[in-house]
């Protein structure tokens, strides 16, 4: 079964454009587990331009399915994160001014650092994914450090795909293999969207989660955000 998270981080950013609570995001974690959704997930980045760190505890109270915040872990974010707890932290290399998330760690160079970020959320019973490339070497490097999952960075997948899915997937199929063999969990995320989606659930050994944000919420305004998360769920079956 591949869980499907959605990302609130678009609702979050139309709440802060007019400095109210609407949409309420809160209220908006509730319906999609409602209509389906098997999991939330949230990024807050330092300027919290998209999810406050403040919406952490209500949405790990409400939250009945798995919540998963991401993000760059500095002393700030991992110290929010411990206070939560929420079932999962995925680690993102991004830095403060970027406008996405658009590579993974590299799990060698900075192995140190991840191996003491990775301890101290594990302490603390929080589960560990780490971003990655469909790179063999940084997957066992993942490993090495603790992590319990990847999250395959699936941007260049999602951009390559309309041309030629084989090759789009090909990177991420054969690591994937390795990574099920290291005892890793699998997840994916960035630029999934219904034309692309069931192409990657069809051709992974395993793939445990998707988080998916910008194409669903966009979605959602045509088609409403019920019918759009059962779609992604019919993608996902
Ligand atoms: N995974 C990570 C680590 C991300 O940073 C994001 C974007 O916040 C996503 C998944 C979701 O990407 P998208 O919004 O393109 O669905």
């Amino acid at each position: 079964m591949t869980r499907l998270s959605v990302n609130l981080n678009k609702v979050a950013l139309l709440r802060n454009s007019r400095g109210s609570n609407f949409p309420d995001l809160i209220q908006v974690a509730k319906d999609c587990e409602r209509f389906g959704a098997q999991g939330i997930t949230v990024h807050p980045r330092p300027d919290e331009r998209h999810c406050k760190f403040s919406d952490l505890p209500l949405l790990k109270e409400i939250c009945t399915t798995e919540f998963n915040i991401e993000g760059f872990p500095n002393e700030h974010f991992i110290a929010e994160v411990i206070k939560v707890k929420p079932h999962q932290c995925t680690l993102v290399p991004d830095d403060p001014n970027q406008l996405t998330s658009d590579h993974g760690w590299n799990t060698i160079e900075k192995k140190g650092f991840l191996q003491d970020v990775v301890y101290e959320l594990k302490r603390n019973n929080i589960r560990v994914s780490l971003f990655i490339d469909a790179d063999e070497k940084l997957i066992e490097g993942a490993a090495n450090v603790g992590a319990d999952r990847i999250e395959y960075y699936t941007g260049p997948y999602a951009k390559n795909y309309s041309t030629n899915p084989e090759a789009a997937i090909k990177t991420i199929k054969e690591t994937c293999i390795i990574a099920q063999q290291l005892g890793l969990g699998i997840n994916a995320g960035h630029d999934l969207n219904l034309e692309n989606i069931r192409y990657l659930k069809d051709n992974l050994c395993q793939l445990d989660e998707v988080s998916i944000g910008h194409a669903l919420i966009a979605d959602a305004l045509y088609l409403g955000l019920e019918n759009t998360i059962r779609l992604y769920l019919n993608k996902l079956q």
